[in-house]
This record gives structure tokens, C-alpha cells and sequence, in this order.
């Protein structure tokens, strides 16, 4: 199993923030945003990693994360996506890297402390989707269930007026090699991007889709209260002396 951490777009609803540095190198406490989205690969056993970014600050990255190496990364590479295509199309980038791998993808203001690994460690092939069952989905996916079969995901809705149900479709995906193919197939929603949701519905329709809840807070920190709640949290742990959030990695904080 390979990593792949999205980490492009203008950032638009952070700013000023965002002007004169990529969102995901926000920092939330004493670590960027990215630290954590990398903690989660690594802690799911993933240390093959491909960050896609984009946007006017891609630079910044190398200078943050550098080899990776001190994150405890074994292999980091990084890619560039071009334009505002969409989720989909940032994570087209990643089919070289994955070789033929499955890859688990990570939306990097996605903020976690659910352990990913049983999924990972349980995938066999197809996809497999993280849920999170939250009062107001209508900023999300949302999974649509059979009435019949209750467990069985039919469809996946992008940003529904009217949610089918009260499950989110959080940034944390795992994917086999067809997800490129399914990339290829498709076709471009009103908001001019290659949706992923239009991928999982791919996955769907050939019954290929699998899905657990994410056991443990979930929070978007492309938003500002969600940015400052993932800073807070952060915070109260280190304070209790948690383990949850500190670096996997021993050196991850030296310069
Ligand atoms: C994206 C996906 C959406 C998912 C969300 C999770 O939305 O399109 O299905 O629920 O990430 O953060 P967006 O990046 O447009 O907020």
C-alpha cells in the first residue's frame, strides 16, 4: 500500500491566510497542517508517499517537508497538478507513483485521529470509503443506502440540497488501480472539476465499494472553524500530555 496526500487548491475560503503560503502548511499548534496528514499514513504502516499540490506556493513544501526522511518517510515524491481540476483529476497524478498499488489518499485538511490501518491492512481490492455520520452533511458526499439492505452504499450524492442519509463521505479513500480508469471515464461536473464522488459511484455501479465508519473526530480545516477547532484539540491533548498528536517520528521536530 502507497500514500497519497491531495494538498493543492488556491485555498480561496482561508484567506488572507492562504496568500503567501499553501493552506496545508497552516499550522495547527506547533505543526503544519501536513504533518498530520502525513502521521496518519505512516501510523496506518504507509511510508511510500506522493504529495500532489498546486497552486502558486507549491514551493513551500520542499523547504517544509524535504525529504521526508525525518518524518519518517522512506520514500516521499511530490507532484504537481496544474489548474483547478478538481480532486480527481490531482489524484490522475498519482498513477505512476502507484505502479499498480493500491493507494490510500488522504484530502490533506482532512484532520483525524482515527487509526486508518485495520482498512488498510483489510483491503483486498475495489475502494473502500471512511464515513462519519454528522448533523448537517450538505457540505459533503453523502452516502445513499439501499432501503432493503441498510449497509449497502447505492450511490454517493455530491452536496445534496437534501442529504439522503446523515453519512459523510470524509477525505480518506482506498483505492485499487482502476480508480485511473475510472478517472478517464469521467466527465467533468457543473463546478468544471473531475469530482471524486463521480469515481466512488464508478466503483459502485460495479460493485466494487466497501466502507467502515472513521472511528474518531473528523474536522475540515479549510474552513476557519475548522481550522481553529483542529488547533484547539491539538492544543488540550499536548496539555493533558496525550500521545495522540505528537510526531511519529522522534526527529520530526528538529530544524
Ligand atoms: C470533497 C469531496 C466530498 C467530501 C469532502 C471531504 O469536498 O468532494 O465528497 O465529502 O471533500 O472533505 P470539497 O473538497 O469540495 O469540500
Amino acid at each position: 500500500m502507497k500514500g497519497v496526500i491531495l494538498a493543492g487548491g488556491l485555498g480561496t475560503r482561508l484567506f488572507p491566510l492562504t496568500k503567501a503560503t499553501n493552506k496545508h502548511l497552516l499550522p495547527v499548534f506547533d505543526r503544519c497542517m501536513v504533518h498530520y496528514a502525513i502521521d496518519n499514513l505512516l501510523r496506518a504502516g504507509i511510508d511510500h508517499i506522493l504529495i500532489v499540490t498546486g497552486g502558486p506556493h507549491a514551493g513551500d513544501f520542499l523547504r517544509v517537508l524535504g525529504t521526508g526522511k525525518d518524518l519518517g518517510i522512506r520514500h516521499l515524491e511530490y507532484g504537481y497538478q496544474e489548474g483547478e481540476g478538481g480532486i480527481a483529476d490531482a489524484l490522475s497524478i498519482a498513477e505512476d507513483f502507484a505502479d499498480a498499488s493500491p493507494v490510500t489518499v488522504v484530502l490533506g485538511d482532512n484532520f483525524t485521529d482515527a487509526d486508518l490501518g485495520p482498512a488498510v491492512r483489510g483491503f483486498e481490492q475495489g475502494a473502500h470509503l471512511f464515513l462519519k455520520e454528522v448533523p448537517d452533511p450538505r457540505e459533503c458526499g453523502v452516502a445513499v443506502f439501499d432501503t432493503d439492505d441498510p449497509g449497502r452504499i447505492i450511490a454517493i450524492e455530491e452536496k445534496p440540497e437534501q442529504p439522503k442519509s446523515s453519512f459523510a463521505v470524509t477525505g480518506f479513500y482506498i483505492y485499487d488501480t482502476r480508480a485511473f480508469d475510472y478517472v478517464r471515464r469521467s466527465e467533468p461536473s457543473a463546478r468544471g472539476e473531475l469530482e471524486i464522488t463521480t469515481v466512488n459511484n464508478f466503483y459502485i455501479d460495479d460493485g466494487l465499494m466497501t466502507w467502515g465508519e472513521l472511528d474518531g473526530l473528523w474536522l475540515d480545516c479549510g474552513s476557519f472553524d475548522g481550522l481553529f477547532e483542529a488547533n484547539r484539540v491539538v492544543a488540550e491533548s499536548r496539555r493533558r500530555g496525550e500521545p495522540r498528536f505528537l510526531p511519529v517520528a522522534n526527529g520530526a521536530r528538529e530544524p
